[in-house]
């Protein structure tokens, strides 16, 4: 869908893709007593090679949609492609294939990592389902190699998750991701528990690697700097719909959604002090998702919101080449 990649290949292409949690009712017999509109009509592509950024305050459903695109999550309605094929129903030597091919790195490198295994066999781990007649040294050899790839040494091979840093536990975590040579991953808010210099390293490590094996990244946070600093193209979200996508240059430049401008008008400028330290804060508080507000999903907050927006949700067009946009406002 996005018209300047025309001629690119899509490693992943989502459409009105939505995911809806049902509210559970009654003890015996659940009944669903309503739906958490995570994801509510989604569309985007990601050209093979490039990162797109996934943007927006928490709960405004990043995480769904990257646990869609990997099948974590099935969608209540919509498709993913993955490679140009959709995904939704697998045989279970594709599923197979797919696992191998698209990996995912989580926030919390201490949560998402086995504190009882060594990390030899965390990262063999994968290997191993992968190909169960697969010896233990080729293991080895392969764990050791993706270890050095991370920046990790033989040596830690033997070591449990708790005795290694926050930064290192990370590498361990990318090591796992690494080891199945995957085409695309999903980079869930990856450096967000680590401290900003370790940050650096570890998203400096993300655009090397990129630029080494071509690997296709969707990347969720809602840290703006950093998205800035590793995407080729930024969506933004907002209440489990999408407000806006568009190059990293031309988004920071010339934002066209008032919630995509209020958010960069939201960054906190560390040389200012008192209340100068935001240009503007957004008012009030994300609505529900169990009752998202009629019409546009952001009129509840939008300085400019007329009728037309409080009845009539706007539609996701091209507003420019290759910039996308949902508001009345914008020609
Ligand atoms: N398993 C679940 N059951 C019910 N509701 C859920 C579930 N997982 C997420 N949600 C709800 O779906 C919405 C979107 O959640 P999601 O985790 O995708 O947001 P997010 O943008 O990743 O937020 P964050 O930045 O805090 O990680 C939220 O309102 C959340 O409470
Ligand atoms: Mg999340």
């Amino acid at each position: 869908m996005c018209s300047e990649t025309d001629n690119i290949k899509n490693i992943v292409e989502v459409k009105g893709l939505k995911h809806y949690f049902p509210i559970a009712q009654g003890v015996f017999f659940k009944r669903a007593r309503g739906y958490v509109k995570a994801v509510d009509d989604v569309n985007f592509s990601i050209p093979e090679g490039t990162t797109l950024g996934l943007v927006g305050e928490s709960g405004s459903g990043k995480s769904t949609t990257g646990n869609m695109i990997l099948r974590l999550l099935k969608p209540t309605e919509g498709s993913v492609f993955f490679k140009g094929k959709d995904i939704t129903n697998l045989s279970a030597p594709d599923e197979k294939n797919f696992r191998r091919l698209a990996q995912m790195v989580f926030q919390n490198p201490f949560a998402s990592l086995n504190p009882r295994m060594i990390v030899r066999d965390i990262v063999g781990r994968v290997l191993k389902i992968q190909d169960p007649y697969m010896g233990r040294s080729e293991i080895s050899d392969r764990v050791y190699a993706i270890l050095q790839e991370v920046g990790l040494k033989k040596e830690h091979m033997g070591r449990y998750p708790h005795e290694f840093s926050g930064g290192q536990r990370q590498r361990i975590a990318i090591a796992r991701a690494l080891v199945s040579t995957p085409e695309f991953l999903v980079l869930d808010e990856p450096t967000s528990a680590l401290d900003v210099s370790v940050q650096a390293q570890i998203l400096n490590f993300f655009k090397e690697l990129q630029r080494r094996r071509k690997i296709t990244y969707l990347f969720i946070s809602h840290n703006l700097a950093v998205v800035r600093h590793v995407s080729h193209t930024v969506a933004v979200m907002y209440l489990g719909c999408l407000a806006e996508l568009a190059s990293k240059e031309r988004l920071f430049a010339s934002p066209l959604h008032p919630y995509t401008r209020a958010l960069l008008h939201s960054v906190p400028k560390p040389y200012m002090s008192g209340e100068d330290i935001f240009d503007k804060v957004i008012r009030g508080d994300i609505p529900s998702p169990v009752n998202p507000p009629p019409g546009c999903r952001f009129n509840t907050r939008c300085d400019f919101a007329e009728e037309r927006c409080r009845k009539e949700m706007p539609i996701w067009r091209e507003a420019k080449r290759g910039h996308f946009v949902a508001c009345h406002f914008v020609s």
